[in-house]
């Protein structure tokens, strides 16, 4: 038999590696201690990281890890980097960007002119260390200088993790991140030391880091081209369609919408976006 708050290592029953009242605890004391409310995010997938977390700890009993974490504020950040994947790399799936640079963003720039904009407001949400609104930020640079000389061109990263957002402000990287870069990029805007590649102040200037909590809301504004890939996966499909109708509310029309590879829109949220690029995941607000 087991005892109570001991994590189970059975592969069978994933949602109840941790028992409920000691998980329940956790999840309490983690908002308490950051705002970060575990509500919304895939169960499965929160309590085997946290069953590794408690065993890496060095805790028996995840009751008695929820002990350590209401004494210790440092191990609640460690704790979201545990529960928040940030696996990223520059130009992930390139044929994306490709996408984006020749049809997306050549028409966000018509629309400007079109309708007299002076500015264009661009997002990257669930941004990790950066990469990839990075990524979006070079290939404007080299694909449309005379735009971006023309217009006021924000891109803003935002994240949960502020441990990342400070990686992503560092903007130094090494190799694994940088095997889908094209090398005149590499050698344009970065400069190798020492196997690590350093982003150039020209591109780490053009965007904005941001700490925010997705599943609270938006970051204000109003969106001509929001990103939000490899992110929905982690919370459940209720969240995922409050989320994206965020996102549909907060977006232009006309404004786009870019998933990952494996995100979808639910038949109920198709109404409000036109598919533009299916395999892109690249949907246009109605
Ligand atoms: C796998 S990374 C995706 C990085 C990048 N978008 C890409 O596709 O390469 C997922 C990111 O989502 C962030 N994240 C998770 N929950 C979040 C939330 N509630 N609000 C904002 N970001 C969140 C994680 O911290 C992590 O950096």
């Amino acid at each position: 038999m087991q005892r109570p708050g001991t994590i189970r290592r059975t592969a069978t029953a994933e949602t109840d590696l941790i028992p409920r009242p000691a998980y329940e605890k956790i999840r309490r004391i983690l908002k308490t201690l950051t705002g970060l409310s575990l509500t919304g995010y895939k169960d499965s997938c929160i309590q085997r990281r946290l069953a590794a977390r408690v065993r890496s700890a060095g805790f028996a009993t995840a009751e008695d890890y929820a002990d350590f974490l209401l004494r210790n504020a440092e191990e609640a950040r460690v704790l979201i980097k545990t529960l928040t994947i940030h696996v990223s790399k520059f130009f992930r799936n390139p044929t994306t960007f490709a996408r984006l640079c020749a049809d997306v963003l050549p028409e966000l720039f018509a629309h400007c002119h079109r309708e007299g904009n002076s500015a264009l407001n661009i997002a990257s949400i669930g941004c990790a260390s950066g990469e990839e609104p990075y990524t979006l930020a070079m290939v404007i640079r080299e694909t449309f200088a005379e735009e971006l000389a023309r217009l006021m061109i924000t891109i803003t990263g935002t994240d949960i993790d502020q441990d990342i957002l400070q990686v992503a402000t560092r903007a130094i990287y090494d190799q694994e991140r940088m095997t889908d870069t094209p090398a005149a990029f590499k050698k344009r805007y970065f400069t190798s030391k020492e196997g690590y590649y350093h982003l150039h102040p020209e591109i780490r200037q053009m965007v904005n880091l941001l700490h925010h909590d997705l599943l609270r809301s938006v970051p204000a504004g109003t969106w001509d081209l929001l990103l939000c890939r490899n992110v929905l996966i982690y919370f459940d499909r209720a969240h995922q369609e409050i989320i994206i109708r965020s996102f549909a509310d907060a977006l232009r029309t006309g404004g786009y919408l870019v998933l990952g590879r494996t995100e979808t829109l639910s038949s109920t949220l198709r109404g409000r976006f036109r598919t533009v690029c299916p395999i892109e995941r690249i949907y246009q607000k109605r």
